[in-house]
């Protein structure tokens, strides 16, 4: 047994005990200057707290200059996946695709390396007492979704049982609750950022979208008590290439450039992010585009299919058109001007390369999952959009918890 999983192992029997000793009238603080999780102090009160000692040791760190989104892929079975479908009981049948009939698993194994130094690993412990009494929100559409999806499975995974955790349902919110450290992981509907008729968290349609560009209130109000906020809107815009919109009055529905309204809702918000963000007290990070593997001939020439049947990562270099580059310049030119910081999750390059990461035809379609007849004509029916979980997704929070890591280190906000 490694000390880390002795470690751990004491924890969890301390939890245990103080759960059944207590009834949840003690509060225990679990505090020590060398990691060492042992019950320092126990004081009454009504409800019980743990605390893990936050320490980030040298390997830790991400090294100044490294940038963590340029790498690749390694192969490690042996330690990934972090969680399973199995493990984690809050995944959405959108992304459980082996229990959906997926026979390879390869696509949970991969380990994103970066060039110039290593990741941390995972520590969903160190991840709650980063976030005690604080909420993190993810805001943006179904792939955003899952990514909150996996963020609660890798700490869920790493949480002792008696840890108390609850996922609400509060359309178009979905909380994740642990109590002990009065945290919670939060996600938000809201697939264009700004206000559109596609806001309500069920009954939506991407074939019928019109968006308000100069309007977030609606939104913003609900964003405006988390403490860090993870921002993502771009598969949405991409239907068609051009949406209708409103500016101002709302009788004055136009089609525009999908190119211009994206660059004017992204303003919309900028002027949200540098008028109502407070610096001191909230941190923000924004998500490039996930990338699509709709044409397989872009990286197999002569072939006309899509993810479907894909094992293996692209080994770089590879760029799809699916992943926009006048999206991507109008992100960073936004982004560039905002007062605040935000930082960018420059995830787009490092999940071009998964073309085997998709759900393919082991997710669904229209909140059903596909049938026999939909498998057997992936062409129409392979989702190679959505990523299956546990996999791509995992590797943007490992490097959100590095950058947190990081910040939290540093000793500026969180
Ligand atoms: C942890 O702390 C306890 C009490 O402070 C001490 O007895 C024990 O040796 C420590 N264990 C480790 C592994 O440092
Ligand atoms: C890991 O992959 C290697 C081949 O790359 C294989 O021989 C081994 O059995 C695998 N181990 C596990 C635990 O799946
Ligand atoms: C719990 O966290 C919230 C912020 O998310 C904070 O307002 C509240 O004071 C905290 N409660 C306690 C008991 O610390
Ligand atoms: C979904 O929304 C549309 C229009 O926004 C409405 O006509 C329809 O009744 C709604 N369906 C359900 C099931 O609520
Ligand atoms: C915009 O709305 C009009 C009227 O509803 C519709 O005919 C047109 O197809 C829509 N344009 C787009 C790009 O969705
Ligand atoms: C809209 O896009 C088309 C093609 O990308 C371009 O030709 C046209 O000039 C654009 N219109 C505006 C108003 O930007
Ligand atoms: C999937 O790929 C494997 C190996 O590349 C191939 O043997 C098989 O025929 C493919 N299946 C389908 C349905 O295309
Ligand atoms: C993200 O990284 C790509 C290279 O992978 C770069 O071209 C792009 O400008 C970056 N985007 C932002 C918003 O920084
Ligand atoms: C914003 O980030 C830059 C670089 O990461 C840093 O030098 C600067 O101090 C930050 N500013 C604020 C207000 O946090």
């Amino acid at each position: 047994m490694t000390t880390l999983q002795h470690r751990r192992i004491h924890l969890l029997f301390r939890l245990a005990v103080a759960a059944v000793l207590t009834l949840g009238a003690a509060r225990v603080i679990l505090d020590n200057l060398r990691n060492n999780y042992s019950i320092l102090e126990w004081t009454i009160s009504r409800r019980y707290s743990i605390r893990v000692p936050i320490e980030v040791s040298v390997d830790e760190e991400i090294e100044e200059g490294c940038d963590v989104f340029q790498g690749r892929w390694i192969w490690e079975n042996a330690t990934y996946p972090l969680y399973t479908e199995q493990s984690c009981p809050f995944l959405v049948k959108q992304t459980t695709c082996t229990r959906n009939g997926r026979l390879d698993s390869f696509y949970q194994n991969w380990r994103w390396q970066p060039h110039a130094c290593d990741l941390p690993r995972f520590d969903g412990l160190k991840l709650m007492e980063m976030l005690r009494d604080k909420r993190l929100m993810f805001v943006g559409d179904s792939v955003q979704r899952s990514m909150f999806e996996s963020m609660i499975c890798l700490v869920d995974s790493a949480l002792p049982r008696v840890v108390r955790r609850s996922l609400q349902r509060i359309p178009p919110r979905k909380v994740f609750r642990v109590e002990e450290f009065n945290a919670s992981i939060e996600y938000y509907w809201a697939p264009f950022l700004v206000e559109s008729i596609s806001d309500h968290a069920t009954n939506h349609t991407v074939m019928k979208r019109s968006v308000k560009l100069d309007s977030v209130a609606k939104h913003s109000k609900e964003w405006e008590g988390a403490h860090v906020l993870i921002f993502e809107s771009y598969i949405w815009w991409m239907y068609k290439p051009t949406i209708n919109a409103t500016y101002g009055s709302l009788d004055d529905v136009q089609e525009y450039n999908v190119t211009t309204a994206y660059r004017s809702a992204m303003e919309t918000w900028a002027n949200w992010v540098d008028s109502r963000v407070n610096r001191e007290t909230q941190k923000i990070f924004f998500a490039t585009m996930s990338p699509t593997h709709l044409w397989s001939w872009e990286w197999k020439h002569g072939t006309e299919g899509n993810c479907f049947n894909e094992t293996h990562p692209i080994e770089g270099p590879y760029w799809g058109t699916g992943s926009n580059l006048d999206i991507m310049g109008i992100v960073e030119d936004v982004l560039g001007r905002v007062k605040v910081n935000v930082t960018v999750l420059n995830i787009t390059q490092l999940s071009e390369y998964r073309k085997d990461g998709h759900a393919s035809i082991f997710g669904e379609r229209k909140g059903k999952l596909l049938t026999k007849e939909q498998r057997s004509d992936p062409k129409n029916f392979a989702d190679c959009i959505h990523w299956c979980l546990p996999g791509v997704p995992d590797t943007w929070n490992e490097i959100l918890y590095a950058l947190l890591l990081q910040d939290y280190r540093d000793q500026s906000i969180i």
